[in-house]
């Protein structure tokens, strides 16, 4: 089977504004993507999982399988995810598609999807992942911009606020991760 590495190289040439990095997440930015899931109880979805690394994390950190649904628009990812990661729900469908496969009161999103510089693409995803989230529930995001990759006015717009978890030099490049919660009313 081909490495991790060089499928994800391979998908990136084919695809390269769905997958936009180079090399997959470190294990250490997976470990900063995956902070204060230990707090949920509830159902979580990772969209654009590419080969893993986050899954990873979240299934060693002691998240319960079943708890976990990924939305990833790759069927080559998809077949891989499914492979590794028995007992999670592997959907090749786009993040859009997330008020569409019957959850409700999601606790918390782990973001791989690129959403830097995209107002449509941080409307649909971002925005439509926050109706179906639980009130004090978390969207993790990673970026390699060292500010919000989510504009204060789009931030105002979408009803969040932004929170910066930290910085991972030992990324490729290197990663920032950003957490979004639904301001209070
Ligand atoms: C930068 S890669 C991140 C992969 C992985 N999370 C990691 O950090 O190693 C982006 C991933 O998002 C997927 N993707 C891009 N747009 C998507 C969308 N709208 N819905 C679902 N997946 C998407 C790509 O296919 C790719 O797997």
């Amino acid at each position: 089977m081909a490495s991790d590495f060089a499928l994800f190289f391979g998908e990136m040439m084919r695809r390269p504004t769905q997958v936009v990095a180079i090399a997959p997440s470190s294990a250490a930015t997976a470990r900063l993507m995956i902070r204060g899931l230990i707090h949920t109880r509830g159902p979580i979805v990772e969209i654009g999982p590419g080969t893993g690394s986050f899954t990873k994390a979240i299934v060693a950190s002691g998240v319960a399988p079943e708890r976990l649904t990924l939305l990833e628009m790759n069927p080559r990812f998809c077949e891989i995810l499914a492979e590794k990661f028995p007992g999670v729900r592997v959907l090749n469908r786009k993040a859009q598609d997330i008020q569409d496969i019957g959850l409700t009161d999601i606790e918390a999103v782990i973001s791989g999807v690129p959403v830097l510089s995209r107002p449509t693409i941080q409307r649909e995803v971002v925005g439509r992942a926050l109706e179906v989230m639980a009130p004090n529930g978390f969207f993790n995001q990673i970026t390699y911009s060292p500010h919000s990759p989510i504009s204060t006015e789009m931030q105002q717009e979408l009803g969040v606020h932004s929170k910066k978890l930290g910085t991972v030099w030992a990324n490729l490049p290197p990663a920032r991760v950003f957490q979004f919660k639904k301001r209070a009313h």
